[in-house]
């Protein structure tokens, strides 16, 4: 595997420590996806099958010749912090644009959150993202959140989420999307998912997780904590016995404005 590739897979076992460390990736859950295309060089393309073609479920037309590194089905992110080449593996999207094979470095089986993780990627090379990561994760606070109708109108909830700390709306200026209860793995989630990602680099999946994007799966990280903290620093204050004030709004749109941020939606 050349120097570049490495790094990528590198950063990728880092974040899955971190997703342990945090609670969030109890037993298997999680998983991740990085589109490595640019990286792959002749040597590894060359390299053969190590599985049958598989299918995604759906038809990717942008994935065509397309390389990713895909997190294990019932692969532990703690494991795969140590040996993400264990615990992941590199897959080939077909000419069919419909499926796949395996090519490195062993016949791990990919995340059963293949159909969301792919469908996202062939959004994002079609509309010429830079965005290369996906992450879907299992943060405490935000699921605890996603329990009640209440917060599971993404305006409310990003913007009460932005007015708990001055850096949730620097950091995650696009906000929170929200998708509706899917069956995991599901095509339904995947094309639900996919609806959100079109407005928000983070996602919450009501009673289940979150989905975000980034330049690299650190970038997509960082969103998703920055979220969780300000869903932390809320939940703290409800159980101190007080519903938090929240920033005002002209406060919020000071930030909007000095940082210049990108938002279709202002406070
Ligand atoms: P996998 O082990 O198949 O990646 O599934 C984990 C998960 O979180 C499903 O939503
Ligand atoms: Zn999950």
């Amino acid at each position: 595997m050349n120097s570049e590739l490495n790094k990528e897979i590198q950063k990728v076992a880092e974040v899955a420590g971190y997703l342990w460390q945090k609670g969030w990736a109890e037993r298997n859950g999680g998983n991740i996806t990085v589109n490595v295309t640019e990286y792959v060089d002749d040597e590894m393309r060359a390299l053969p099958a190590i599985s049958e073609p598989l299918q995604i479920g759906k038809t990717l037309p942008h994935l065509k010749g397309c390389y990713f590194y895909c997190k294990g089905t019932g692969k532990r992110m703690r494991d795969l912090a140590r040996w993400p080449m264990q615990n992941g593996s590199i897959i080939r999207i077909l000419d069919d644009c419909a499926s796949y094979v395996i090519i490195a470095d062993e016949p791990v089986m990919p995340t059963s959150e293949l159909p969301s993780h792919l469908s996202i990627h062939d959004y994002l090379i079609a509309t010429g993202s830079s965005y290369k990561a996906s992450l879907h994760t299992h943060p405490i606070e935000l699921v605890a959140m996603s329990h009640t109708n209440k917060f599971l109108d993404s305006e409310k909830l990003t913007r009460l989420l932005w007015s708990m700390i001055p850096e949730t709306l620097a950091f995650a200026p696009l906000g929170l999307g929200v998708v509706p209860y899917a069956m995991p793995g599901s095509i339904d989630l995947a094309d639900a998912t996919l609806e959100q990602i079109k407005d928000f680099d983070v996602v919450l999946w009501e009673k289940h997780g979150t989905v975000a994007v980034g330049t690299d799966i650190m970038d997509a990280f960082d969103q998703t904590d920055v979220l969780n903290k300000a869903a932390t620093i809320y939940l703290r204050a409800k159980s101190m016995g007080f519903e938090p004030d929240g920033m005002t709004d002209a406060a919020m749109k000071e930030i909007q404005d000095v940082f210049r941020l990108p938002t279709s939606r202002p406070c």
